[in-house]
């Protein structure tokens, strides 16, 4: 009968709720056939929707947040894994509606789990977490629809986010110019040490004209911002590059018309990553731990105690936080 700490969402009365560290109990968590003593989780700003009661993310509380989660295998009833293997989970339905690495046991599908890569180690492994594989994977269909370094420079906006910090990181390592879009221009040391050519404010790439099809300003990219910034994106898109979308922390509209594909032949990706089917997944995961491997972890994370999570909650959802927060368990 193990007892561990959870870092645990309560609905106390219709659409309000606590945050709290609580006790609980491994006969508690949900079915599945691995149980992994978590040693780091990752928070994303998925995850603090989660943590604010935002339904599209759960539907059920009280709830144990963490997308994210690296650890120890505790038991296993898989052929596929066995008892003190290091391995790491992100997306799927973990931290959603399936207790997630914000406490310090998860009990998961076998069919959910990576074995950790080799030159990885178990906290490396969740600075990188869902950022670095949702990055990697933008890159990953950018390229299957054609996109090379030789086409021009990528832009990347909500630069200094988790995705934006593990997006420049990974880009320019796999040979790409890479212009940063950030709001914070006390920042821009850290992203050009990241390995961004040149930063922007976020400006740049919010169009305030509005214009359908502007001036090529970069050969293809990946936002996070979403609305204007999506529709500038793709206005400013040279011919034939790849625009990956994959997420909103801006707005959740798209506003845009027809003639970047029309005239400039563009291309429209969608990046969701959760799902990624696990041949894909291993296969990315076998990239980011070689010839994509960013190369300043240590710079992009911080590190926090379960105890800190409420404090970076709120900065996450206010826009403030820098690169990955890594949570880290246990003493
Ligand atoms: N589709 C997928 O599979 C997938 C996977 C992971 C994440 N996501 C989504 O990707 C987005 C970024 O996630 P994240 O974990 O990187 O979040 P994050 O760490 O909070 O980063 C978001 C960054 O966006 C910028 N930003 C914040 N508010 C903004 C606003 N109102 N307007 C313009 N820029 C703003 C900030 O960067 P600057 O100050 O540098 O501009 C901020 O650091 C989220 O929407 C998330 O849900 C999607």
């Amino acid at each position: 009968m193990t007892n561990f700490r959870a870092y645990r969402i309560v609905e106390t009365a219709p659409g309000k709720y606590d945050r709290k560290i609580v006790e609980q109990n491994i006969n508690n968590l949900p079915e599945g056939n691995v149980l992994i003593k978590v040693a780091y989780a990752g928070l994303n700003y998925k995850d603090a929707l989660s943590s604010a009661g935002h339904r599209g993310i759960t539907k059920e509380f009280p709830h144990t947040p963490g997308v994210d989660a690296s650890g120890v295998v505790a038991q296993s009833n898989s052929i596929l894994f066995q008892e003190g293997d290091q391995v790491l989970v992100t997306g799927y339905d973990l931290g959603m509606n399936t207790d997630g690495g914000f406490g310090e046991y998860i009990r998961v599908p076998a069919e959910w789990v990576v074995p950790l890569p080799a030159t990885f180690d178990l906290r490396s492994a969740m600075i990188l977490g869902t950022a670095g594989f949702t990055a990697a994977l933008a890159l990953y269909k950018m390229e299957m629809a054609g996109q090379t370094p030789q086409m021009g420079e990528l832009v990347v906006t909500g630069a200094t986010g988790g995705v934006g910090s593990m997006a420049i990181s990974i880009f320019s390592k796999a040979g790409y110019d890479v212009i940063a879009s950030s709001g914070k221009k006390s920042a821009y040391d850290y992203l050009k040490k990241l390995g961004a050519v040149r930063c922007e404010g976020r400006k740049f790439c919010n169009d305030e004209k509005k214009r359908p099809v502007a001036r090529p300003k970069w050969a293809g990219g990946l936002d996070t911002v979403g609305g204007n910034t999506l529709t500038s994106l793709m206005a400013s898109c040279g011919k034939n590059g790849s625009i990956a979308v994959c997420g909103l922390v801006g707005s959740p509209e798209l506003n845009a018309t027809v003639y970047p594909f029309l005239l400039n032949g563009i291309n429209l990706i969608g990046v969701e990553s959760a799902e990624t089917p696990m041949e894909i997944r291993i296969k990315l995961w076998n990239k980011l731990s070689s010839i994509w491997k960013p190369e300043h972890l240590d710079e992009i994370a911080t590190d926090i105690s379960l105890d800190q999570l409420d404090k970076y909650i709120l900065k996450i959802l206010d826009g403030k936080t820098q690169g990955r927060i890594v949570v880290k368990h246990g003493s």
